[in-house]
């Protein structure tokens, strides 16, 4: 089977009722990115930070799975598919898709702030004085702008070895996320779902862009693969 790689970012949840960040209506029209997203911002106003990723983590348990997420699990019977996703939410997850890569975090996890690898699942609201085993508080785990990304060489060796590219909702602006599409092999095909895509199709030999909403988008490249697999 061939291996399909799918970068996918807020847009892939959007049509699940998860506003994106930086369309018109996102997440970060409402919020300064770097109070409630950012380590300083923990540190100034830890209480802030806390509720914001509490509110999204009881929003997740009000939303589903879409039409796009449910597509790409059920190519998983066609292909190796490997999910490289920026998206904090479990949707893939819960679509069915197995090999899914949280490169910015979960917010279904927490964890220690003294040791990173001290990681916890949590379902309820996170509070000041929700501690480790080891005493220390707990904070979300996610990635905070300026912070590493741990997952990111994991990401990159999935990449270099996909035969097919999708790239899913994502407006490519925040690295090392979207420095990934250049760690293909020569002239693999990528597919880039996008209702305002926002790559510069010049730069590569072999890219196909659906500018459509992802359930519109997966729709046609699954009719896509299957015809190209009957070849
Ligand atoms: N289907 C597909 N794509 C969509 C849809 C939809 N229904 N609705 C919007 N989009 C597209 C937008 O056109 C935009 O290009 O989704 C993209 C969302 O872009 P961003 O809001 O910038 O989200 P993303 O690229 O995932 O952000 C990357 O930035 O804020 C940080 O850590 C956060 O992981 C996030 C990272």
């Amino acid at each position: 089977m061939k291996n399909l790689v799918v970068l996918t970012g807020a847009g892939m949840s959007a049509e699940s009722g998860i506003q994106t960040f930086r369309d018109a209506d996102g997440l970060w029209e409402g919020y300064d990115v770097m109070e409630v997203a950012s380590p300083q911002g923990w540190y100034k106003n830890r209480e802030l930070v806390l509720d914001f990723y509490n509110q999204r983590r009881k929003q997740l348990f009000a939303v589903k799975p879409n039409k796009a997420h449910l597509l790409l699990a059920q190519l998983q019977g066609k292909f190796h598919i490997d999910i490289i996703t920026q998206n904090v939410d479990d949707l893939h997850e819960r679509s069915g898709s197995k090999n899914v890569l949280h490169l910015h975090g979960e917010l279904l996890k927490v964890r220690s702030t003294t040791n990173e690898n001290l990681i916890y699942s949590w379902t309820g609201d996170l509070k000041t004085g929700d501690k480790c085993e080891t005493g220390s508080q707990l904070r979300p785990h996610i990635v905070w702008f300026g912070e590493a990304v741990p997952m990111l060489d994991k990401a990159i060796e999935l990449t270099k070895k996909a035969d097919i590219l999708v790239v899913i909702g994502t407006s490519m602006q925040v690295y090392p996320a979207a420095s990934l599409i250049h760690y293909i092999k020569d002239n693999i095909p990528i597919y880039f779902i996008d209702p305002k895509p926002s790559i510069n199709q010049n730069n590569f030999s072999n890219i196909t862009i659906y500018a459509e909403k992802a359930s519109d988008g997966v729709e046609k490249l699954v009719q896509n693969l299957n015809n190209e697999l009957m070849c």
